[in-house]
């Protein structure tokens, strides 16, 4: 072998470079170049020599079942329980509660008479028992190693032999022949391809996590989300108990599934009926709020748009948005003005979604774009109201995707009258009725009692 040669690897998105560079070339990043040891990589082709080429039809069913987490809001998000030798990522940011999800799904595995290995590399023993005891687990079959040096894991895996293995977390552990700090790519990299090999030889699960960075992704991170099999954020508030679990790949069932818990002392509780929930503090006749069916995957999620309009002291106006993005806010602000006759020019805007969610759908416009002109009246949304629909730049109302499964939820949960734009009608429950309009100009007009559309009549 030659001598070690040095590469340089972008920390964000795995780019190799012979050279040192200050600019990311594929992901624009600055400063994201880190020398790194170039590892004997040859090593890893020659593994593979003795696999053979096989024909489909003659290769035996799997015939080894999911392991059920019996916790539904999870095993949802997975397409129903781990499928083995599958490598699964949560990632989330930091004191989300990736470790306690994590720490219960190996309760109830372990409780199912199977064996587990949890692995951490941030928390001590004791660190490990606190929760348990806190969450009020038992520890059978469950054992806890603390540990970040991969060889030396593997071996105490192969010792154990377990039927589901957990790092906790990915970006603690390293490889001795790699150069670099642990939590590098090239360390996060290597250390989750050697895993995925393992689990795919054993046919066994690994769950591993991982912290997100500041702008969200996983730290070395879009390299690891094409390796594994799953990727599932696990989202929330800080301030907020809730907790959406997000499936964003998953090569064994549907993404865009959400499981929603919530944060109790005892650990991550099932939340059965979210709507309900997300609504039960919801005051009725207030002004400047708006409640707006969205979808989570395939589940329905009735959420409370709220917004305030105050008018500006100093400056120029401000436009404040939590849990909906910015620029939706300021197309959604500049529509109502020009296409509503809305005098918002000098008015600071604040929107939040109630209970931290995030909705990031355009079905949500009309919702936000009612809030807005509620509280700029000073008017009472009708509480018994729900609305859906996307916002155009003509101020039109555009269609959403499965009216059906919103308004029915919202009609399971006594709602009584929905504005959605002007479409073929879908199908709802009598308890409901239907209300179409086909600008925001005229759902604004049928939503708030009087004054709603008092630019247009000066
Ligand atoms: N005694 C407690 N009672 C209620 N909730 C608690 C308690 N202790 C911790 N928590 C919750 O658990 C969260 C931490 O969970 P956890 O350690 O699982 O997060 P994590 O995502 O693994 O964090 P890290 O990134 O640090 O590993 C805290 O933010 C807090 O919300
Ligand atoms: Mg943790
Ligand atoms: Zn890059």
């Amino acid at each position: 072998m030659g001598k070690a040669q040095t590469i340089f690897v972008c920390q964000q998105c795995g780019k190799e470079s012979i050279k040192w560079l200050g600019h990311c070339p594929d992901c624009d990043g600055w400063n994201t170049f880190v020398e790194t040891l170039r590892a004997a990589a040859s090593q890893t082709a020659t593994i593979h020599t003795s696999n053979t080429p096989r024909e489909l039809c003659q290769i035996a069913d799997e015939d080894k079942p999911r392991l059920s987490v019996s916790m539904e809001e999870f095993d949802r998000v997975l397409g129903g329980g781990i499928v083995p030798g599958s490598l699964v990522l949560i990632g989330g940011d930091p004191g989300i509660g990736k470790s306690t999800l994590l720490l219960q799904i190996c309760a109830i595995i372990a409780h199912g008479h199977k064996k587990v290995l949890y692995v951490t590399g941030e928390e001590s023993l004791g660190q490990m028992r606190l929760r348990a005891k806190r969450l009020g687990l038992e520890g059978e079959r469950l054992f806890v190693l603390s540990e970040t040096n991969f060889e030396s894991i593997l071996a105490h895996i192969q010792q154990v032999s377990p039927d589901l293995v957990i790092i906790d977390s990915i970006q603690t552990v390293y490889l001795d022949e790699l150069g670099g700090a642990p939590g590098s790519v090239g360390q996060i990299r290597e250390c989750t391809m050697r895993m995925m090999q393992w689990a795919k030889k054993e046919n066994v699960p690994v769950l591993i996590s991982g912290h997100v960075t500041k702008d969200g992704s996983i730290a070395g991170p879009r390299v690891l989300e094409h390796i594994v099999d799953v990727v599932l954020y696990l989202e929330g508030d800080p301030f907020s108990a809730y907790r959406l679990l997000r499936g964003v790949k998953n090569r064994f069932g549907s993404t865009n599934e959400v499981g929603i818990f919530e944060m109790k002392n005892e650990g991550l509780a099932e939340v059965a009926n979210p709507s309900e929930v997300f609504l039960s503090q919801r005051s009725k006749e207030t002004i400047g709020s708006a409640v707006v069916p969205t979808l989570e995957g395939t589940r329905p999620l009735l959420v409370e748009i709220q917004a305030l309009t105050s008018t500006t002291s100093y400056g120029p106006p401000r436009r404040i948005a939590n849990g909906i993005d910015f620029n939706r806010l300021l197309l959604i602000t500049a529509v109502l003005t020009k296409r509503a006759g809305l005098a918002l020019g000098n008015q600071d805007i604040l929107v939040n979604v109630a209970g931290g969610l995030k909705v990031n759908e355009p079905a949500a416009d009309l919702g936000i774009a009612l809030a807005i002109a509620s509280s700029l009246h000073g008017v009472t949304i009708d509480p018994a109201l729900v609305a859906i629909g996307e916002l155009g730049l003509s101020g039109e109302l555009r269609a959403v995707p499965q009216p059906e499964r919103r308004i029915s939820e919202a009609a399971k949960l006594g709602f009584k009258r929905c504005i959605l734009p002007l479409t073929k009608r879908p199908n709802a429950p009598s308890s409901i009725e239907l209300i179409s309009a086909a600008s925001v100009r005229e759902a604004l007009r049928m939503a708030l009692p009087k004054g709603g559309d008092k630019a247009s009549a000066a």
